[in-house]
């Protein structure tokens, strides 16, 4: 029986979780149509909570986290996939209630594996991760919605964050002029080297503030914080300009009012990575390998292995991350 590396979860006592790095048989993995040896993964906001015993991401332990993973198919029931092809799985089960990436192998569905273009290795796949492909789903949205590089600036919330630090570099090689929030007065050069023009404290937006229209400021936004952030930024998003909401690091609630909307013809434009037909990744993939190619990738990864897994994680629950972290499996 084939054994395998993972991060196990389990609930040791009544809400009281436990992680280790065991080895695994290849038949705990559900059923499924390919099996894939997962050489990264990346470390997302989901995959910290999953980690950390968040019954609303994961239901039931132990189990393996991880929403990521890239690597080579080892066998497939599946006429589109063959031994040796590099393939990305993201979003859909994978590491919610399915055994996910922060394992050497994965056992999926089809319709959840997706080919690795060419132009891009696993490497750099999982240096992007759902964080990066999220920002990526946010740029495009914003752009398909008319924002063009003459439109005005771009905010960023969560600027250090995965979703934030990628778009900052997305918007920027993009032509667009970034604004990024952040709380993180240590990161303000890393910011700039990612390509912002402008870097604002985050206290700025994170308050309640009475007013139903604040001052506008910004063509458009990549928000990941919502709550009171969010009214904030949709409050002072220019004329006609629109904001994508992709995260909720502050909290889920949205308490505004419809003036932005109907007095400046602002657009709310709602995100999700997860359930998106294969062929809209696969696209937005593409993208990522050829005209959106980000050069300086590595300067926004930290590589880590299994035995930094935990501590890293342990940051990103805590909003203490900077930039992507890329899991090495092999
Ligand atoms: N819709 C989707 O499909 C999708 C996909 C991926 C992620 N997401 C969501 O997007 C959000 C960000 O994900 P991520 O992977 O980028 O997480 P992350 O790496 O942990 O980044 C989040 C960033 O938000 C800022 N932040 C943390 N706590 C905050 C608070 N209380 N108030 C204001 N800002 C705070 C921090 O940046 P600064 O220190 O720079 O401010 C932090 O680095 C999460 O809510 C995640 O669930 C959604």
């Amino acid at each position: 029986m084939e054994k395998f590396k993972s991060l196990l979860v389990e609930e040791v006592a009544e809400k009281q979780f436990q992680a280790s790095i065991r080895q695994r048989d290849l038949a705990e993995l559900p059923e499924g149509d390919v099996l894939v040896r997962v050489q990264y993964s990346s470390l997302n906001y989901k995959d910290a909570l999953s980690a950390s015993g968040n019954k609303a991401v994961t239901q039931s332990y132990p189990h393996t986290p991880g929403i990521d993973a890239a690597g080579k198919v080892v066998m497939s029931t599946s006429p589109d996939f063959v031994e040796g092809d590099e393939v990305i799985v993201t979003g859909y089960d994978l590491g919610m209630n399915t055994s996910g990436g922060f394992a050497q192998l994965i056992r999926v569905p089809a319709g959840w594996v997706i080919h690795c273009p060419e132009a891009m290795s696993l490497r750099q796949a999982m240096s992007l991760g759902t964080a990066g492909f999220t920002a990526a789903l946010c740029v495009e949205k914003l752009i398909v919605n008319g924002l063009t590089p003459a439109s005005g600036s771009v905010l960023v919330t969560g600027a250090t964050g995965g979703v934030g630090s990628v778009a900052v570099a997305l918007l920027h090689k993009l032509g667009f002029t970034v604004v990024a929030s952040t709380g993180k007065n240590s990161s303000h050069a890393f910011l700039e080297q990612m390509g912002a023009a402008q870097v604002i404290d985050r206290n700025n937006l994170a308050e309640v503030n009475p007013r139903p229209l604040l001052k506008e400021q910004w063509a458009a936004a990549v928000d990941v914080v919502g709550g009171d952030t969010l009214v904030n930024v949709i409050k002072s998003i220019s004329y006609g300009g629109s904001v994508a909401c992709c995260g909720l690091v502050q909290s889920p609630a949205l308490q505004g009012t419809v003036l932005p909307f109907i007095l400046r013809g602002v657009n709310l434009l709602g995100v999700d990575s997860v359930e998106l037909p294969t062929a809209t990744k696969a696209e937005i993939w593409r993208k990522l390998a050829h005209e959106w190619k980000l050069e300086n990738l590595d300067a926004i990864c930290t590589e880590i292995d299994f035995s930094e897994l935990e501590a890293s994680l342990g940051k990103v629950l805590k909003g203490e991350a900077v930039g992507r972290y890329l899991l090495n499996l092999n």
